[in-house]
Formats: structure tokens, C-alpha cells, sequence
């Protein structure tokens, strides 16, 4: 019998609990033995208290053995790679890292999450696409890794399902950004899926979970050691997030936007940090090649067409239509002119991320269901000139009620000012 209760007091009292009562708590909830309120009420506690090293590590593997696992390397003969981000506004990077890796010939599988808080989630924007299935029986992923090279699933009944649980608890119970469980989310999703080398997005700034380098660093130095106690290959790059990334944020909207970067019409910030993100995983293939060249190659694939064919090959194997024209609208577009001239000194990615989710891109409680149609385009970004006038962003809303609220919302993201802000890089730093 599980003492959830007292497990809970002694987390919020500040102890550090033992391996096997921690592990059976996170269990005994995948099992349904626990319920949500006594979760949730631990996720505080671990909010306010933290986790040791160890408990973290405790915490991961639970999540791994609450389901099965893949070894996908021997299953496919490949070193398979995947790719993660701790989860920002606007980031599709890894719907179009995917493909553009898959066409340079190296198998990437992965497991993916909704979204979280005002981030958005892969599954989510998949999701958008009609049919498509986000749900795949194990030996589907295994033979859609095989024979299309790419197959992006989601936590199941059978894979970490105490990651799918503990998941949707978390955006709901405003514990989500949380170092040890962000690290535990992530790697037992990572380790559970069975990719051996790993290329991980550590969002960084306004509109991430980690507002600083320094915890983003300690956040990627974790996950390297989960993976490393799992034998696999992390490679972590801490990346801005104190703006969106690219224009998109919103399901339908970024997918569309992820296919355009696919096909080599992406925005600049956007399409340099997936052509970043594609030459490190080619580098930790077994392709034999270097950044350089796995940058070089990435850049071929989106060049000659042949990474925007696996997308059409991807999305048709799970289910989905590729055609873009598919993917849902919202009814009502709400241009938002410039109050001033000037140059975009900030564009808050957090107040824009809460914008996209009031407008019904995110859920604020479990029950919600995701709007896949609406959200924002921001036209203008940090360091844009823009006159009077001019459109800052376009807002995508259910109706004209939601299109004022979110018009409120996303002109108080943008702060204009006469001067061009200093410069601050996508890739901030790269921690091995
Ligand atoms: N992405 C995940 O998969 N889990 C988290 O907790 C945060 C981002």
C-alpha cells in the first residue's frame, strides 16, 4: 500500500525520499492506485522543495518501467536519433527537423507532448492535420521508423504512460517548470523511445520554463546525465526563447510553417536553428559526417525537394493529408496595425504564448480541447524597423470577441522604441 500522503508531507517538508517509495508512488499513479489530487499536490511540493540527483534519476526510471520500451537501434540495425525541446512559443523545430534529417538518410524516431502551459506541444500541432494519428502500436512506430525513416508518436497506454499522465497534470497545476520534473519528462520519454544520440533544445529566456543560461544550463546538464546513465549520446543546445521563434504560433499555423521551412521558405530565425539542429543530429548518426557537413546536407535535402517528399510520405503513413490546403482556418483575421513607428525592442513570448491559449491553442484545464485553427503571426520581430501602421502581427480567432481580446494582448507583447535592441543570437550555447 502506497502512503501518498505521507510521501507528499515529507517531500514538502524538504526531505529527500527513498528510491523504492518514490518509484511506487509514480507507479502506483500509472496504475490509477494514486489519484490526480495527491499527484498534484507532490508536484507542488517538488515545486517548492526540488529534487536530489537522485531522486531525479529515481523519478525517470520509474516513468520508463510504468510502460514498455523500444530498443529502436537494433530493432532498425540504424542508430536511430530524435530530438527534444523543453518547450517554447512558436517551436515547431522538430516537425520540421524530422523530415529534412529522415531525407538525408538518417531514421529519427520520437515521442512527443502536447503543450504545456503558454508553450505549444508537437502532438497538438500534428494533431491539426486531419486524420492524422498520434497514437501508434509500438510495432507501427517501429516498421513507419523503417520504411519512411520518421515516425513522431506520443506518450500511450503502453509507453511511458506515467509521463502522459503526470503530463496533462502538470499544465493544469501550474507545476510545470520544474527542472528535475521537466529533465524526468523528457528522458524518460527520450530513453523509453529507444533513439541512442539526441540533439536537446533548451529553451532559454521570457517564454521558457528556464528563464536564465544558468538554469538552462543546469537543466541540460541533468538530462545529459540521465542519458548518460541510460548509455545515450545528448548533445544540448540552449537556445532564445525571450521572443517566439519563427512568425507562427498556433497548431495549424506553425505546421504550415514548419512545411514551409521544409520546403525551404521558412523565416530566417527559424529555418537557421532547424538547419543547426539537423547538422548536429546528422553529426551524431552514423552517417560519419561533421556538423559542417550534416548542416551542408540538411541544406541539400530542403534544397532539392527531397526532404518536403518525406513530409508527404511522413504525414500519409500516420494517417494525415499533406496537402496544406487541408489544414483548418479560423474564420476571423485580425490584422494589428503598428501604434508607432520604430524598432521592435521586445516582443514577450510568454504574454504572446498565453495569447495563442486564451484564444483556444492550449487547454486551462485537463477537459479542454485545443482549437487547432487559431493563433498569431507575428509579422514584426525584435529588431524589425516598422512605420505606423504597418502590420505588427495577425491574430487567427474563433470570432470577433476572441480577436479583441487577443488583439489587446499581443499589441501589449510589443514594446517599439527608436533605437535597434543589441542583438541576441537563437543559439546562445552548445553544452556536450
Ligand atoms: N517537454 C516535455 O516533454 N516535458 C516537459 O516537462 C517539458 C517539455
Amino acid at each position: 500500500m502506497i502512503r501518498a500522503a505521507e510521501l507528499i508531507q515529507r517531500k514538502r517538508d524538504g526531505e529527500e525520499l527513498p528510491d523504492e517509495e518514490l518509484a511506487e508512488l509514480i507507479l502506483g499513479y500509472a496504475r490509477g492506485d494514486v489519484p490526480d489530487y495527491q499527484l498534484a499536490a507532490f508536484c507542488m511540493a517538488v515545486f517548492f522543495r526540488g529534487l536530489s540527483e537522485r531522486e531525479t534519476f529515481v523519478l525517470t526510471d520509474a516513468m520508463v518501467r510504468s510502460g514498455e520500451t523500444i530498443d529502436l537501434g537494433s530493432a532498425l540495425g540504424r542508430k536511430v536519433v530524435d530530438k527534444h525541446s523543453t518547450g517554447g512559443v512558436g517551436d515547431k523545430t522538430s516537425l520540421a527537423v524530422a523530415p529534412i534529417v529522415a531525407a538525408c538518410g538518417v531514421p529519427l524516431g520520437k515521442m512527443s507532448g502536447r503543450g504545456l502551459g503558454h508553450t505549444g506541444g508537437t502532438l497538438d500541432k500534428l494533431e491539426s492535420i486531419p486524420g492524422f494519428r498520434t497514437e501508434l502500436a509500438l510495432d507501427e512506430f517501429v516498421a513507419q521508423v523503417r520504411e519512411v525513416g520518421v515516425a513522431i508518436i506520443g506518450q500511450t497506454a503502453d509507453l511511458v504512460p506515467a509521463d502522459k499522465l503526470l503530463y496533462a497534470l502538470r499544465d493544469v497545476t501550474a507545476t510545470v517548470d520544474q527542472l528535475s520534473l521537466i529533465a524526468a519528462s523528457i528522458m524518460s520519454k527520450k530513453i523509453a523511445g529507444g533513439a541512442q544520440a539526441m540533439v536537446l533544445d533548451v529553451k532559454v529566456g521570457d517564454g521558457a520554463f528556464m528563464r536564465s543560461l544558468e538554469t538552462a544550463r543546469e537543466l541540460a546538464e541533468t538530462m545529459i546525465a540521465l542519458g548518460r546513465r541510460a548509455g545515450r549520446e545528448v548533445v544540448c543546445i540552449l537556445t532564445d526563447m525571450d521572443q517566439p521563434l519563427g512568425a507562427a504560433v498556433g497548431n495549424a499555423l506553425e505546421v504550415k510553417e514548419a512545411l514551409d521551412t521544409v520546403r525551404g521558405q521558412g523565416p530566417t530565425d527559424f529555418s537557421a536553428l532547424v538547419l543547426d539542429a539537423c547538422g548536429k543530429l546528422l553529426a551524431l548518426s552514423d552517417l560519419g559526417v561533421d556538423e559542417a557537413e550534416g548542416r551542408r546536407r540538411a541544406a541539400e535535402a530542403v534544397a532539392d525537394g527531397s526532404a518536403e517528399s518525406v513530409w508527404r510520405r511522413w504525414i500519409e503513413a500516420q494517417g494525415g493529408t499533406p496537402d496544406e490546403s487541408a489544414l483548418p482556418a479560423a474564420p476571423v483575421v485580425r490584422e494589428l496595425p503598428a501604434p508607432a513607428g520604430g524598432y521592435v525592442q521586445r516582443l514577450g513570448a510568454t504574454r504572446v504564448g498565453n495569447a495563442a491559449v486564451h484564444l483556444g491553442a492550449g487547454r486551462r484545464t485537463k477537459e479542454d480541447t485545443v482549437d487547432h485553427a487559431v493563433g498569431i503571426v507575428c509579422h514584426a520581430k525584435r529588431g524589425d524597423r516598422v512605420e505606423a501602421g504597418q502590420p505588427l502581427a495577425s491574430v487567427h480567432a474563433r470570432d470577433e470577441t476572441a480577436a479583441d481580446v487577443a488583439a489587446r494582448e499581443v499589441l501589449a507583447a510589443y514594446e517599439l522604441g527608436s533605437e535597434p535592441p543589441p542583438e541576441r543570437p537563437v543559439l546562445l550555447e552548445v553544452v556536450r
